[in-house]
């Protein structure tokens, strides 16, 4: 798969292990930045990475920052994208199931390494189930559309 990876200063550490582990398990790696542990803003980051998903340029993303809930809300701003927040696997693996999450957030003072990496594992080795989850996906679009529910 094609997976883009971003953080901002708080997660660039944790972005760096995780784009040559996913690298290492046979992905693409697409680095949106932020490329330094300069201070930067994870609004930035976080909506780079939400467009690269969004308009097909990768098909997963995963985004860091200090505790992966900034960078989830910038994220999630951008229509399309469906970004979870995980401190451990079976939430990574319930996004996907029935949320068809399509990013995933890390906190990078949340998540040692060998926890973020078995949360990636999770997320990347679980399918969408699909059925009764459809419509509820489907109206989480009407919601990016601008539509009140
Ligand atoms: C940066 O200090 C920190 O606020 C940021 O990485 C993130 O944790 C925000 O949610």
């Amino acid at each position: 798969m094609k997976i883009a990876v971003a953080a901002d200063h708080g997660g660039f550490a944790l972005k760096t292990q995780l784009a040559e582990y996913l690298a290492d398990r046979g992905h693409q790696v697409l680095d949106v930045g932020t490329h330094s542990a300069d201070r930067t803003d994870y609004p930035i980051w976080g909506s780079r990475a939400a467009h690269a998903v969004v308009d097909g340029e990768a098909d997963l993303a995963v985004i860091c920052c200090g505790s992966g809930i900034g960078i989830s809300i910038a994220a999630n701003k951008v229509p399309g994208a469906r970004c979870v927040v995980c401190t451990e696997p079976y939430s990574a693996q319930m996004g996907r199931r029935h949320n068809n999450a399509n990013m995933l957030a890390l906190g990078e003072r949340f998540v040692g390494p060998d926890m973020a990496r078995a949360i990636v594992d999770a997320f990347l080795d679980t399918g969408f189930d699909g059925g009764r989850h459809e419509g509820r996906v489907a109206l989480l679009e009407r919601l990016d559309a601008g539509e009140r529910l």
